[in-house]
This record gives C-alpha cells, sequence and structure tokens, in this order.
C-alpha cells in the first residue's frame, strides 16, 4: 500500500459549547481520490479547515507528508506543496485571471516560468477566453474553475477543495469532475463535496461525516447504500 500522506489522531474542534469534530482518526494515503461527504453541520469544513491550519484543532494532531502540522497557520501549510481552495472565495476581484493565476504560479515558479505556467493552466482548465476578464466579474462556473486554477498554479502534490461543485450546474460540475479525476493523476486529492452525483463519478473512496464523526469509510457505491448513510440523509441527498 501507498504510504500515509495525510494522518489525524484524536483531532477534535469544540466552538464554546459544540463539538464539531469528535476525536476523528483519519488516514489518507498517497494517489488516493477522497470526497468527504455528510449532512449540513456534520462537520466537514471544521475537519478540513484543521488540515489546512485556517482552523488550529481544540485537542488531537495533524501530520501533513510526514510533518506534524498542527496549529500551523494555512501559508506555512501551503508552502509545503498544498493546494487549498477553501469554501470562501480566494480571487483577487480587481485583477484580471491571468495575474490571478500568475500570482499564485509565482509563489513556486521564476517570473519566465510562471508566465509558462499560466498558459499551461488557461489551457488545461478550458480558460482562454477568459484570461482577460476581471476575476470579479466572472460567472460562478468560471469563477470556480479560477479558483481550482490557483489551488494547483504552484505545483502541489496535495490538493485540498472544499465544495469546488458548489452552485455549478450540471454540466459545469461535470467538467470540474473530470478535472479532479484528471488532476488525481499528479496529486493527492480530499474534495468536500454536497453534489452526490459528483461525488459518485469521482471518487475512488467517501468518507462520510456524522455529527463531527465519522460513520463511514469505503468504495462509493458501499458506501452511499449504507443504511446508516442513507439514514442521516433521510433520502434528501442519497439518491
Ligand atoms: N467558526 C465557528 N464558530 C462556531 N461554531 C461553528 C463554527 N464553524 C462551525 N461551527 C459549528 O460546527 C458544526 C460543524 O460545522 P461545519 O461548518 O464544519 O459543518 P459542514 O459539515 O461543513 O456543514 P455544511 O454542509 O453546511 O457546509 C456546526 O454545528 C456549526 O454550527
Ligand atoms: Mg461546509
Amino acid at each position: 500500500m501507498a504510504e500515509v500522506v495525510v494522518e489525524t489522531e484524536h483531532l477534535s474542534m469544540r466552538f464554546g459549547g459544540v463539538v464539531a469534530v469528535d476525536e476523528v482518526d483519519f488516514k489518507l494515503r498517497r494517489h488516493e481520490l477522497l470526497c468527504l461527504i455528510g449532512p449540513n453541520g456534520a462537520g466537514k469544513t471544521t475537519f478540513f479547515r484543521c488540515l489546512t491550519g485556517q482552523h488550529r484543532p481544540t485537542a488531537g494532531d495533524v501530520w501533513i507528508g510526514g510533518r506534524r502540522t498542527t496549529g500551523l497557520p494555512i501559508h506555512e501549510v501551503a508552502r509545503m506543496g498544498v493546494g487549498i481552495k477553501t469554501q470562501v472565495p480566494s480571487l483577487a476581484n480587481g485583477l484580471p485571471v491571468r495575474e490571478n493565476l500568475w500570482l499564485s504560479a509565482r509563489r513556486r515558479h521564476a517570473p519566465r516560468a510562471a508566465d509558462e505556467q499560466v498558459e499551461r493552466l488557461l489551457t488545461e482548465l478550458g480558460l482562454q477566453a477568459h484570461a482577460d476578464q476581471l476575476a470579479g466579474q466572472l460567472a460562478h462556473g468560471v469563477r470556480q474553475m479560477v479558483e481550482i486554477g490557483v489551488a494547483i498554479a504552484s505545483d502541489p502534490w496535495l490538493l485540498l477543495l472544499d465544495e469546488p461543485a458548489g452552485g455549478l450546474t450540471h454540466d459545469e460540475a461535470e467538467r470540474v469532475g473530470q478535472l479532479v479525476r484528471s488532476l488525481n493523476q499528479r496529486m493527492t486529492v480530499v474534495v468536500v463535496e454536497h453534489d452526490m452525483a459528483f461525488v459518485r463519478s469521482v471518487a475512488q473512496r467517501v468518507v462520510v461525516f456524522h455529527q463531527g464523526r465519522v460513520l463511514a469509510d469505503g468504495e462509493p457505491e458501499a458506501v452511499l447504500a449504507d443504511a446508516r448513510v442513507r439514514e442521516v440523509y433521510l433520502g434528501s441527498k442519497v439518491r
């Protein structure tokens, strides 16, 4: 089996009396493409933010690439070669798409190489026609693609995406799904996602969160057919 590249041990995050993440033990191996799902308020985003360094967990530990990263801020985690797309938009609205991608590529590449990287990304993401548009003026679907572009511009080995298909049309979600599968050829990927069609078509492995704990973990077909998983979704999301 491939090496473990992300691990949590008894990871917990409380907000006052709310236990959002409750002693989660988790392992991710190199080359995996994992989807994290669960009903609203299950703790997915909180868990994700503990991995990315947006939250300092109240208990337990996180290891990424063999290094203990518990409490490291997000820019330090990113510098370890981790690409992050948060649920909250991160683009500079007043700058064109090309510039947004370039600034991210520059974190890893010299200026000339960053130029080349931006051209590669525009092609890979199908964004050539939008290269000179201001990020603040993009349609939602295009914007999501640019957000992913910014997350991968520094050639991460680990990609963490919170709701990349959120608010997309069926066709747009399918394109993001194809992109994520293709990125998985060269990166280990974790995706937090609500859209079940997306999860079914993309995931190799699905982890279901419920009340801050892992309710189920396994191959998509088995997990989505699990009676306990269907129950927590009350038939509303698992179809
Ligand atoms: N910054 C915060 N302050 C206080 N409580 C929070 C905070 N963030 C999350 N929570 C609470 O923690 C619990 C888990 O929330 P979280 O956002 O992680 O769920 P989620 O699974 O991502 O839900 P969704 O599907 O709606 O995005 C919820 O009860 C939420 O209200
Ligand atoms: Mg969330």
